[in-house]
């Protein structure tokens, strides 16, 4: 008997993705090598490691602790700033384009104008995708309060990049508030194309008992992986109830099961992050045929089958 395998691909504001699987900002997309060996491994898509208006050295070592149920970090944004990161996204389009994987361009600013004159910047390097980062919670002493704090500021943030760019936008959210429906209503209002949710929850702290002394430089760092997935898929269900934009689901996802909870939730898309830091690039292979795997034993043959199926009563 032949069997089908299932259809993993997924439409992310008119951009098509050979699976729903998309490598989160932050966690190997420095270059264009290492965009298009993530690609190569099974990514869906791909974003760069968020990029600012200037070049950035980030936080003093150590960044990046694996706690044992997931990581905290406090990099702090290092990046080579936007100019240097219009000619790496250039280079990863023309690598990427025969794979068929869209290249997202992750941007900070610490300012609203900044932010529309980064995203008017780096269109012109034609990525897919803009993906605004107003939520990293671990640079507030340098950068200010996160937008994303606050559905004003986010939705300002929103309508400038909306006015700078005619590409895609998708606003990445952060956990750390008490309403995020308010924000993503904000956003979506103020022109996003796209949610993703969530970025790192805290910031959070772990101390050495032994010196006594609070393991990161930074002494505070945001927390994710698999110790945040619950929260990142409470968020991305109560968004999806509220708005009309697709929904990139992140926070923790390290299995087929995992994405497919966050396509029940309602995702559209789901990142993966700290899971690549752990398990190499490889592990968007593993996660992609388990999703396969997951859908054939349950008889589904594409991903609407089942998106969203968390709301129904
Ligand atoms: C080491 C590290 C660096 C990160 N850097 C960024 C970044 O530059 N921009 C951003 O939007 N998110 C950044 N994030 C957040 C991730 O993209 C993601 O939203 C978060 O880690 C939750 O997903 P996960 O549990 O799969 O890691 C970073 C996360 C980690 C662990």
């Amino acid at each position: 008997m032949r069997t089908t395998s299932p259809d993993l691909r997924v439409d992310l504001c008119r951009v098509r993705l050979p699976n729903p699987l998309v490598l989160a900002s932050g966690i190997l997309g420095t270059s264009a090598q290492l965009l298009e060996r993530v690609a190569r491994c099974g990514a869906g898509a791909v974003t760069t490691k968020s990029c600012g208006p200037v070049p950035r050295t980030g936080h003093p070592n150590p960044t990046v602790i694996d706690w044992g149920h997931g990581l905290i970090n406090a990099v702090g944004l290092p990046n080579p700033g936007v100019e240097a990161e219009v000619e790496i996204i250039a280079v990863a389009r023309e690598l990427l384009a025969p794979l068929g994987v869209p290249l997202i361009a992750s941007i900070f600013a610490d300012t609203v104008a900044g932010f529309a004159a980064v995203a008017e910047r780096i269109s012109a390097a034609r990525p897919d995708l803009i993906e605004i980062n107003i939520s990293c919670p671990n640079v507030a002493a340098e950068l200010g309060r996160p937008f994303a704090l606050d559905a004003v500021s986010a939705a300002q943030v929103t309508a400038a990049v909306r006015a700078a760019t005619e590409l895609p936008i998708i606003v990445k959210l952060s956990p750390n508030v008490t309403d995020i429906v308010a924000i993503a209503r904000a956003v979506e209002g103020a022109g996003a194309d796209a949610i993703a949710a969530i970025n790192t929850l805290g910031p959070g702290m772990v101390i050495d008992v032994e010196s006594g002394r609070p393991i990161l430089a930074n002494r505070v760092g945001g927390v994710s992986g698999p110790a945040i997935r619950p929260i990142a898929v409470r968020c991305v269900y109560d968004i999806c109830t509220a708005v009309n934009v697709p929904v990139v689901g992140i926070g923790g996802v390290s299995c087929g099961r995992d994405a497919v909870e966050m396509l029940m939730a309602g995702a559209t898309a789901v990142g993966v992050g700290s899971a690549v830091y752990r398990g190499g690039p490889e592990v968007f292979g593993r996660i992609r045929d388990e999703l396969a795997e997951w859908m054939s034993a349950h008889g589904y043959t594409s991903l609407s089958d089942f998106r969203g199926i968390a709301h129904e009563r």
